[in-house]
């Protein structure tokens, strides 16, 4: 009884315990470090010690919280890899998994031989209760979990799909799961096959790298290991040694599909329970906006120089005739304005969606603007410029909240008429308000389950009891090949004996007759 109480009270105890969490989101990339920051204002504001590595060490000094720079991974993306003359010649084509793959291990090698991560990694003082790290085309960091020995949890910054699905459980069935990159339905013979075949595409990049991820791997993490005294593990055990998965996904934006018991999907963790108040100028635009407003905005990636000038006042015409107010972030000052069209050099999206005269939102379609229309419940006009925004946009459209407009020269009308269609129909309003129900009628926020599950896989030890068993039964068991082979086998046994049987019979036959 004394001994149950005393445990109880340790329980209680380690509750209040601060963990030491190391937290890899080295990808330079804006919404990769927003997704990264997500995850250490949670944990923090959870009383946890946050060690991060990351290329935007942005964030303000905080009591609890290490940043560790690698900002010299953005200098290796556009010296080396990125290099438009390569893309030009069609040397480098980040189309292509197997480049994008490559360019992922450049930075997984530049990140572990970085000096500042050196100086952890070789500290033997340094510990960590777990590693949280991103999961992109590449499963070299888990190495951190070895060479700290504790936990191992992945963040996937997608919808869940093969590549990350069967590193905590199996690859989903090719005939009902659509890929990430195969948006459409799986009706007919041939995009099953289809299917089949990027399953079969994700195999061989896997494979055919994996002695260059192994090397750097060994290489990176070894010399670490040695002067800490422990033993790293080989990589392709502790790549499928993750305690959990943490998803950027959720139901509302992405598929029903079956998904193991250490998958969580967190979808909209990255936006704060309170936004924002708008600007003075910004919220008075909005609040006068009686017949609603349409913000544009392309993200950081579509550079206002290199529109042509024929479509941007094509544009800037075109709004000018609606009735609508229009918000436009572009970086560029732009002369003649229309009354009801306003250029923001500097947009607040979270705020401005978040207001309720905010009628239309025309993106590129990043995963992270997409999640925040459906969080506030604003329809889309999808304009996807590269990776996964066509994938991304045609599934919205499949969800029915999204229209797609591709960037050719025809864009003015045919965003003029995506708009008026959408003015006309409050199909796709209904529709976003119907999502993003189902996107906030959840047991708990996305903030408080990374911070829930994050402390149930240190609290029990890595959480082996959330493990999948399709991670430990090779390809041949699942398929119950071993037992085919075995019916085959005892078939042919029972047919060569039937034969000879039969030979022996004739022959007796034979024999008697003569
Ligand atoms: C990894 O980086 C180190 C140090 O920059 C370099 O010497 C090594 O060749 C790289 N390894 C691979 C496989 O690129
Ligand atoms: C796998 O993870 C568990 C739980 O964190 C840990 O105890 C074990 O040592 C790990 N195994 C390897 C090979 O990393
Ligand atoms: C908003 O409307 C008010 C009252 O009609 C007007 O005084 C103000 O100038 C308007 N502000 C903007 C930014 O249009």
């Amino acid at each position: 009884m004394i001994l149950l109480k005393l445990l109880f009270i340790m329980e209680t105890l380690q509750f209040c315990f601060a963990y030491k969490i190391l937290l890899v989101f080295p990808i330079p990339g804006g919404s990769h470090a927003i997704l990264g920051e997500g995850y250490v204002r949670h944990l923090v504001e959870a009383g946890h010690e946050v060690t991060y590595i990351t290329p935007l060490p942005r964030l303000k000094a905080m009591p609890n919280l290490r940043q560790i720079d690698v900002s010299a991974n953005f200098e290796l993306s556009l010296l080396d890899i990125i290099n438009v003359e390569k893309l030009m010649k069609k040397e480098v084509d980040l189309k292509n998994l197997f480049h994008f793959k490559e360019l992922m291990l450049t930075f997984a090698n530049a990140t572990i031989t970085n000096p500042n991560v050196r100086k952890i990694m070789d500290d033997p003082k340094e510990k960590f209760d777990a590693v949280i790290v991103e999961w992109l085309y590449t499963e070299v960091y888990s190495g951190f979990s070895s060479l700290f020995g504790c936990p191992l949890i992945w963040s996937s910054s997608m919808d869940p799909h093969t590549m990350v699905l069967w590193l905590i459980d199996e690859a989903p069935n090719a005939a009902y799961t659509p890929d990430i990159i195969c948006p459409e339905n799986l009706l007919n013979f041939w995009q099953r096959v289809k299917n089949l075949w990027i399953l079969l595409q994700r195999m061989l990049l896997l494979w055919s790298k994996l002695s260059k991820e192994t090397s750097i791997y060994n290489e990176g993490f070894g010399p670490s290991a040695d002067k800490r005294g422990v033993k790293l593990s080989p990589l392709t055990e502790v790549m499928y040694n993750g305690s959990l998965m943490l998803g950027n996904s959720h139901v509302s934006l992405g598929q029903a599909m079956t998904l193991p018991q250490n998958y969580k999907p967190i979808l909209g963790y990255h936006i704060p329970e309170t936004i924002p108040d708008l600007p003075k100028n910004l919220q008075q635009i909005m609040d006068n906006a009686t017949h609603g407003v349409i913000y544009f905005s392309m993200g950081s990636m579509l550079k206002s120089k290199t529109i042509p000038l024929e479509i941007k006042k094509g544009l800037l015409a075109m709004f000018g005739e609606l009735k609508q107010t229009v918000l436009w972030k572009f970086e560029e000052e732009l002369s003649d304005l229309p009354k009801n069209v306003h250029i923001v050099q500097w947009a607040p999206q979270q705020s401005i969606l978040a207001h309720s005269n905010c009628f239309l939102f025309i993106t590129h379609g990043g995963l992270l603007s997409l999640t925040e229309a459906i969080h506030f419940g604003v329809p889309v006009i999808g304009v996807p410029m590269f990776a996964d925004q066509f994938s991304n946009i045609d599934r919205a459209v499949g969800k029915g909240f999204a229209k797609r407009v591709d960037l050719d020269w025809d864009f003015v009308t045919n965003v003029k008429n995506a708009i008026d269609d959408m003015t006309a129909d409050s199909r796709y309003r209904d529709t976003a308000n119907e999502l993003s129900f189902i996107y906030h009628n959840r047991v708990a926020s996305p903030g408080a389950e990374l911070v829930h599950w994050v402390e149930h896989v240190v609290l029990t030890r890595g959480a082996p009891h959330l493990r999948s068993p399709a991670i430990d039964v090779p390809f041949y068991q699942k398929l119950y090949l071993d037992l085919a082979a075995i019916i085959v086998a005892v078939i042919v046994t029972l047919m060569i004996v039937v034969q000879r049987i039969r030979r022996k019979k004739v022959n007796q036959r034979k024999q008697k007759k003569n």
